[in-house]
């Protein structure tokens, strides 16, 4: 019965192997975790985010702990197009796991300038969108708050995708106040799959110093602690939108994977997790499957519809 389980997931004209995928931003290019789990054996590898040039990131600290989580104001640090292109690729054309560059810029350009890029470049099997970037050129407004700059964003992009099929999966920011008129933007503009949720915006004040912990003063907040929080984003969007809906947030175990599945996601992605226990993802994938062949479910894709009311 095991063996006969459907776990594959459709985004667009992309098949994965199975649900089971790593956020961005805590993964790397997949190198350091290669030595502590099968990265092969994932559905999805989803890179930090690639921007046009290299960027450093923003100043130290930029990590703060939390209670059920921690908080991070990272920045979209990366090695830039170029040396992505030339150092990072190479490694991850050998994964058997598919692979999507997470992509991040300051301004819609930045965006097109990575896509048409990498659309020359074999190896990639799609594209996620990180839309909680602030638009430099637009005020410093982040770029995923506004219905009709993300649903220009996304035919922009999408445009300039369609020949190789590599789908865009835009990834959705839970701070907005209403995160499905954004997913239902991205949509309309020809996303094949959203990913929901990025981190919440927060902050850490150490009392004795009397100054925020982060040198930004506010930071990304993930972990368990924002898990109902995601959970809730993707019950709403999943039934806002008809494409599919990837879920991530605070997964630290099969029973978190499974609210998400529960709550209409397709996929699943797994993040701050992986620095205490990176054999969670695959320790999720061997408990799906345990789960749907106790409960008689044959494929994955029956899971999001299982949800008593
Ligand atoms: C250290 C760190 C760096 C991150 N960098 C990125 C990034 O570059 N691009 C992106 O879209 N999301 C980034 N994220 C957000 C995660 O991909 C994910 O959406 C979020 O952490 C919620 O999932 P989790 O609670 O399982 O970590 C980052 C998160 C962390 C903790």
């Amino acid at each position: 019965m095991n063996e006969n389980i459907d776990m594959t997931v459709q985004l667009g004209r992309l098949t994965l192997k199975n649900p089971v995928g790593v956020a961005s931003g805590t993964f790397g290019y997949g190198e350091e975790y290669s030595a502590l789990l099968d990265v092969d054996a994932l559905g999805a590898l989803y890179t930090k985010a690639v921007t046009p040039e290299v960027r450093a990131g923003n100043q130290s600290p930029r990590l703060a702990d939390t209670p059920a989580g921690m908080l991070n104001s990272i920045g979209l640090a990366n090695p830039g197009l170029d040396s992505f292109i030339q150092h990072k690729l190479p490694l991850l054309r050998q994964r058997k796991c598919a692979v999507m560059v997470n992509v991040a810029g300051c301004c819609p350009e930045d965006y097109i300038a990575v896509i048409e890029r990498l659309e020359q470049e074999a190896g990639i099997a799609g594209y996620e969108i990180n839309i909680s970037c602030p638009n430099v050129k637009a005020g410093g407004m982040a770029l995923g708050t506004d219905p009709a700059v993300v649903e220009r964003l996304t035919r922009q992009l999408s445009d300039r995708t369609t020949a190789g099929g590599r789908p865009l999966v835009v990834k959705l920011s839970p701070n907005v106040t209403d995160i499905c008129a954004i997913a239902r933007a991205a949509e309309a503009g020809g996303a094949a799959a959203l990913s929901c949720i990025n981190t919440l915006v927060g902050m850490v004040i150490d009392v004795k110093q009397r100054r925020p912990v982060l040198a930004m003063g506010s930071g990304g907040l993930s972990g368990p602690a924002i898990r109902p929080v995601g959970v809730a984003c993707v019950y709403k969007v999943s039934r806002a939108v008809s494409i599919p809906v990837i879920g991530l947030g605070g997964i630290t175990n099969t029973d978190d994977a499974l609210q998400y599945f529960l709550a209409g996601a397709a996929a699943i992605q797994v993040g701050t997790a992986l620095f205490t226990r990176p054999e969670t993802p695959l320790e999720i994938l061997t408990g799906l499957r345990a789960f749907m062949a106790d409960n008689a479910i044959a494929k994955i894709s029956d899971l999001p519809g299982l949800l008593q009311s």
